[in-house]
């Protein structure tokens, strides 16, 4: 069996175009390996840099052994399956045969067969079997693209860069609250949105009060509460911290905050992908919740969103109350994101105004365009600025 060369755009005769195995042998010895990735028109490849990042693929718990999961990260299609030893692995979602999704296969003793003619790949993306060969034919070593997998906090993550890069980088530790009396559940949501509109949206306050009227915040009734927060913007992050002791969220104040003790908000991102919003009462009330967004095309992402709690004896109550609550609040997001993203695409390009509320999120567009721009340039300089608004 010879490597097939890539498939060429057909030209007058499709059939000639590839019936020469001479031909095709040389270009197979061109260097080119089966495992190189395909430089296609697609977000992995026109994003500068950006796809040089973890991005979380799916919860541990999704990932089951025996059972392939098929997943889009950046347009590229990708299958998941666990190894014997119960790693987790990640392939291209794409046969080196013919090209049927591997996804549709079986996995078996840790390796995954295709579809169609039933060609097996182990974890490492080793073509192991073909059965038309029968036993023992002799096989050039094929092997499909395999991605950097690490599984951390519940989640699996996979990197879409260089895989040489993966070991410089660590995953987002996703905070799950395991100090004393905190507890924890994930939430994952499909969004419409592109990361940074997304990213905006979840480190957003003003549109609390109108997006969620009733449920997290409330337009004033009576003069709009001013308030203040100081914003850093470092290489890769971006923090903002509320001074607006008085402010409240949600739900019954004597549930969350039973010693009245002043809300400590603070919200920040984190390059290329992640937010984290700390609410906090005293020592014995606090939320955390942080998303971590993978786009699947520029214009929808999956967000991982980890709700950390810590409400003391009524811990159990809250693990009851909460799941239903977030995820009223995190749809009317997707509500309101569907909205932003239909008009976006219906003009085709961006053109915002914005007021000092929106210095946040201009800092994490800067960032991400540097990113997306291929960091050439000058980088966005450090800012810290403190600004007011009203709600
Ligand atoms: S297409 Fe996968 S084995 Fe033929
Ligand atoms: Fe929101």
């Amino acid at each position: 069996m010879e490597p097939d060369a890539p498939t060429p755009t057909p030209t007058t005769d499709p059939v000639a175009a590839t019936s020469d195995p001479e031909e095709s042998a040389a270009r197979s010895s061109r260097g080119r390996s089966s495992a190189d990735p395909e430089r296609r028109d697609i977000m992995r490849w026109n994003i500068g840099t950006l796809h040089q990042a973890w991005y979380a693929a799916c919860q541990s718990k999704d990932l089951v052994a025996g059972k392939p999961l098929a997943r889009t990260l950046l347009e590229e299609p990708i299958v998941l399956f666990r190894a014997a030893d119960g790693t987790a692995t990640a392939l291209i979602d794409r046969c080196l045969h013919r090209n049927a999704a591997l996804s549709k296969g079986k996995v078996s003793d840790g390796c995954i067969s295709c579809p169609y003619h039933g060609w097996k790949y182990d974890a490492e993306g080793v073509l192991v079997r073909v059965p038309s060969e029968g036993a023992g034919g002799e096989r050039k070593r094929l092997r499909a693209e395999r991605f950097p997998v690490r599984e951390q906090e519940g989640l699996v993550w996979v990197w879409m860069g260089d895989p040489e890069a993966a070991a410089t980088v660590e995953p987002f530790r996703m905070p799950i609250g395991g100090a004393e009396g905190w507890k924890h559940y994930y939430m994952y949501t499909d969004f419409d949105g592109d990361v940074t509109d997304l990213a905006e949206n979840f480190m957003d306050v003003p549109h609390t009060a109108f997006v969620h009227a009733g449920w997290f915040r409330s337009e004033s009734k009576h003069e709009p509460k001013r308030a203040e927060a100081d914003v850093v913007r470092t290489h890769d992050a971006v923090h903002v911290t509320y001074h607006q002791e008085d402010d409240t969220i949600g739900f019954s104040e004597r549930f969350i905050n039973p010693d009245g003790a002043p809300m400590t908000h603070t919200d920040r991102f984190y390059m290329p992908n992640t937010t984290r919003v700390d609410y906090l009462w005293g020592e014995r009330r606090g939320f955390v919740i942080s998303s971590t967004i993978t786009p699947v095309s520029p214009t929808r992402a999956m967000v991982f969103t980890s709700i950390a709690y810590r409400f003391g004896f009524l811990n159990p109550i809250a693990r009851l109350f909460l799941p239903w609550y977030t995820r009223v609040v995190i749809n009317q997001d997707v509500d309101i994101m569907e909205v932003q993203t239909g008009t976006l695409e219906r003009f085709g390009r961006r053109r915002f105004f914005g007021t000092e509320a929106d210095v946040i999120h201009r800092s994490i567009e800067l960032l991400r365009e540097h990113r997306l721009n291929g960091e050439v340039g000058v980088p966005p300089k450090r800012l810290e600025k403190r600004i007011e608004f009203w709600m």
